[in-house]
């Protein structure tokens, strides 16, 4: 017998379709914080397609008062969570279905299901959220036509939306109000949305293309509506967009947005009433940074093309999630290439998606939470919504696009709704309309075998070696993959693997590529190779000197490229490769190689103090990193990118056991090596770049102040060596009176940075500034979490912070802001003394009994604790069993604890 709550294990392959359809639902909300009565009306019918079962509803935490079947009483029990309906009706007549339940909104901060955050109401449905606010077939195949009405006092909760239009609203007895809402499109359950209270919107009329005319309205709290131009405009461009790209309209007379500061997650997608992040909604430019600007442009994009991929057509089960999320993070990361125009902006974006992927999903995807696009099994689906399903759904997604081309895409897209709308479908359903709408495409050739991504998890490593014939004039590129095991799945097949590339002279021209066989009057320069063969050979023939190949151009499929580059071909690519991905790649592969190179090197030649020294890098590298600061032709966000090192975790990632202090360290002294060589290379970035003119959020100007800012990193962190106190000064100043948050939060963080005595004082200043303003004191919380350790000064002053009056537990942006950033800053964090680790599980033990959804996440952090050195891996063992041995711990967090110690 199970305990209660205590889940299984569910199974893809145990997929059946629901025994009962729900075809229709009319809810009536009595909306009261401490108790909210909900009536249920539906029309249920049993499913022609399967044997004849009793109705089990789902729920959880509900309190049930009466359920009645076609107007009279009827029989009910109750199975664990579930409602069980034994005795309806037979026959394939439609039941009509009274239930009626409280739940008490104010009490709940799992924040799943219907919740108060700030005196307004708000619901969270997806994944599993509905049952927990009536008893239903809380399944995404079950999809049902929804009219809901509100009734609330109208004082306190004067706004009430839901999905759909506004039918009929009016007064009722003693101060209330109602609203009633029809939403002319079925739906599942995930996507219902009710929110009730004093806001206030911005609203903007749209025609579309097809002459439609619609109202876009994004609903925040009085006091903010300033802020919500930035979002606006994003909803009108994502309407534009999907309108000119797919050909995909807003189907609906309303689309509502409205902004939460209580969210487990960035935003949801609720048909015509999404919900969201205030973080994601909020923007002015004294507050909101440019990142902050770009990833509003980016969820609003997001959130708006779930309503065709994910509303329109949707999953039809949990494991299917991918199918939207992949797909949809497509489609945003697309929608932002586009956005940002110029070649270089548009790699610009590309170059930080893959830096995700390759920093979170990598990981994830060799360590004990590793599971495939689409998983076999889950515990708490929850637990799923991972960079995998996202990340590289999207990737995978994208090597659709890269092997039918961007018109094939278009027509594979085409071809999915003409099959699919209205449906709940596979991953299948979408690669199979992909195909089937490009035949011929080696994409259609391959499909069963394309398919290994959805199925396998873990990361590729395609291995490429050249050989040169002078002789022969020919080049041999040999390709071979493998795929280490994950948890689960020993054996792995070979994957179709897309890779672009192109080859170079010594020199940098490029070369026409033509291969054995080919007729050379059609040869290109960069090319789509596929591979499908455990080992390929490509053979380029009238190849008239030894070249540097370029592989995996705009990083084509998400793998690891093993190829043994030298120093000299790199430079070539940095400075050369007309694949500006390729040539970011360049620098990256060189400031890792040196950066293993001195972790591997014999710890005797390092001081006793941990110091390296800082000849890290080599003055060939150095030299070339001074070029690219210095050339005119390239734009300022893109040198900003090649300047940046390759992040702690992305160093750690490529070691077999970790010292993460070292890892530390040996990065310290790279970056100090570069502030110290390029000296008056930053000065000069920093004098050129550090007034960008009235501030626009654009990508221009915005990496502009990216550089400026990383300028003024480094002279301050050279100046601390010196004892020069000049650029703390500026960068003091610059906290004091910058017009615009982007540049406040820089100079802030470079003092922080060089532990500048200045920056004490900077963070007062800060908060005194920006005590009203919740998102700000967010980045002043996460700025202290994030702080460069100084001999251990960090964890004393993020646990003096959780006693600070501004810091609220609940909160899941202020938890984050604080506990997250402290937990993801690897030098802070991983102390010897395992007091970093002592804390983690606290706040991973304090969180679960409030949001176990967000105690999860942050359970994520010790995801890799198997590859670090003694003696943080005894200590990271003892923290982890620790939270293991509590009693009570949710399924979200458990199943995250029993994978991290499972072998
Ligand atoms: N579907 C949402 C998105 O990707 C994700 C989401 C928002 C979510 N809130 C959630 C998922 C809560 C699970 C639980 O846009
Ligand atoms: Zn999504």
């Amino acid at each position: 017998m199970l305990r209660e709550g205590q889940a299984t294990a569910v199974y893809r392959a145990d997929y059946q379709a629901p025994a009962w359809w729900i075809d229709t639902v009319e809810l009536t909300f009595d909306l009261d914080p401490a108790k909210t009565r909900v009536l249920n009306r539906m029309r249920v019918r049993r499913n022609p397609d399967v044997p004849a079962q009793a109705l089990r509803l789902d729920g959880d935490e509900l309190n049930l008062a009466r359920v009645m079947v076609n107007g009279g009483g009827t029989s009910f029990k109750m199975d664990g969570d579930q409602l069980v309906l034994e005795n309806l009706p037979e026959g394939n007549e439609p039941v009509e279905l009274e239930i009626f339940t409280t739940c008490a909104p104010a009490k709940n901060t799992k924040l799943m299901g219907l919740y108060v955050s700030e005196d307004t109401f708000f619901t969270q449905c997806e994944a599993e959220g509905f049952r927990r606010i009536t008893y239903f077939l809380d399944r995404p195949d079950v999809m049902a036509m929804y009219t809901v009405t509100l009734r609330a006092n109208k004082a306190l909760y004067p706004v009430l939306l839901s999905n759909g239009n506004l039918v009929d609203s009016g007064a009722l007895e003693d101060g209330r109000h109602f609203a009633k809402w029809v939403d002319p499109h079925k739906k599942p359950s995930y996507l219902f949305a009710l929110v009730a209270g004093r806001l206030v919107a911005r609203e903007q009329k749209i025609k579309s293309r097809a002459g439609r005319e619609h109202l876009l309205q994004v609903y925040v709290r009085p006091g903010d509506l300033e802020k919500t131009e930035h979002a606006m405009n994003s909803l009108m461009h994502s309407v534009a967009w999907d309108e000119a790209r797919f050909g995909l309209s807003l189907d609906l007379d309303r689309f509502m947005i409205v902004a939460t500061s209580d969210f487990n997650m960035g935003a949801m997608e609720n048909k015509g009433l999404n919900i969201f992040n205030t973080k994601y909604v909020l923007a002015s430019q004294a507050t909101a940074t440019d990142t902050d600007f770009f990833n509003i442009e980016s969820v609003v994009g997001h959130e708006y093309f779930h309503n065709w991929t994910g509303n329109r057509i949707t999953c039809r089960d949990w494991f299917q999630l991918s199918l939207k999320e992949g797909l949809t993070v497509f489609r945003d990361q697309e929608f932002s290439m586009d956005m940002a125009g110029s070649a270089s902006a548009r790699a610009v974006k590309r170059i930080d998606d893959v830096r995700v992927l390759r920093t979170v999903q990598f990981p994830e995807d060799s360590g004990p939470m590793a599971h495939p696009v689409r998983p076999d099994s889950y515990i708490e689906i929850n637990n799923f919504y991972t960079v995998t399903i996202y990340e590289k759904g999207a990737e995978v997604v994208r090597m659709q696009h890269n092997l039918v081309g961007r018109e094939g895409f278009a027509k594979g897209m085409k071809l999915y709704f003409e099959r699919h709308d209205g449906q709940a479908v596979t991953c299948d359903d979408f690669s199979q309309a992909m195909a089937d709408a490009n035949p011929g495409s080696p994409l259609a050739q391959h499909l069963a075998q394309f398919r290994r991504w959805y199925s396998q998890a873990g990361t590729p490593v395609l291995k490429a070696t050249g050989q040169y014939d002078a002789a022969a004039q020919t080049y041999t590129l040999t390709l071979s993959q493998s795929c280490a095991p994950t948890p689960g799945q020993s054996e792995k097949l070979p994957f179709v693997i897309p890779m672009q590339m192109g080859l170079l002279t010594a020199d940098g021209q490029e070369i026409a590529l033509q291969l054995q066989g080919e007729d050379g009057a059609q040869a290109a320069k960069s090319r789509l190779l596929v591979v499908t063969e455990a080992e390929q050979q490509f053979i380029f023939t009238h190849v008239t000197e030894a070249p540097v190949p370029s592989l995996l151009r705009s990083f084509s499929a998400p793998v690891v490229l093993d190829c043994e580059f030298s120093d000299a071909e790199l430079l070539t690519l940095l400075a050369h490769d007309s694949d500006p991905f390729n040539q970011w790649e360049a620098s990256q592969r060189l400031g890792l190689r040196h950066a293993l190179k001195t972790i591997a090197a014999d710890a005797d030649a390092e001081s006793a103090s941990g110091q390296f020294s800082t000849h890290v890098l080599p003055e060939s590298f150095v030299q070339a990193l001074r070029g690219v600061l210095q050339n005119t032709q390239l734009d300022a966000a893109f040198k900003d990118l090649v300047l940046t090192l390759p992040s702690e975790s992305y160093i750690a990632e490529q070691l077999a056991e970790v010292d993460p202090q070292r890892v530390h360290a040996v990065r310290e002294a790279m970056q100090l090596q570069l502030a110290t060589a390029l000296q008056a290379d930053w000065e000069a970035a920093w004098e050129a770049h550090r007034d960008t003119g009235a501030y626009q959020p654009d990508h221009v100007s915005a990496g502009r102040r990216a550089l400026a800012g990383r300028a003024l990193s480094m002279l301050c962190l050279h100046a601390a060596q010196t004892g020069d106190e000049v650029w703390p000064g500026k960068a003091y100043q610059r906290c004091k009176d910058a017009g615009n948050m982007t540049d406040r939060t820089a100079a802030l963080s470079a003092l922080l940075y060089c532990a500048s005595p200045l920056a004490e004082q900077a963070l007062q200043r800060f908060h005194a500034l920006f005590k009203q303003d919740a998102l700000v004191l967010d980045k002043w919380f996460a700025l202290q979490g994030g702080a460069c350790d100084r001999g251990g000064n960090v964890l004393p002053a993020v646990k003096a912070l959780l006693k600070h009056a501004d810091f609220q537990i609940k909160n899941p942006n202020r938890a984050r802001s604080l506990i997250f950033s402290y937990c993801s800053n690897p030098g802070a964090f991983h102390r010897a003394d395992a007091a970093g680790y002592v804390f983690w599980a606290d706040r991973v033990v304090e969180l679960d009994s409030i949001n176990p959804q967000v105690a999860a996440r942050l359970a994520r952090v010790m995801d890799r604790w198997k590859k670090l050195a003694e003696p943080y891996r005894s200590a990271a063992r003892a923290a982890i069993e620790r939270v293991a041995a509590k009693p009570n711990l949710s399924n979200d967090v458990r199943e995250v604890i029993s994978r991290t110690l499972a072998d």
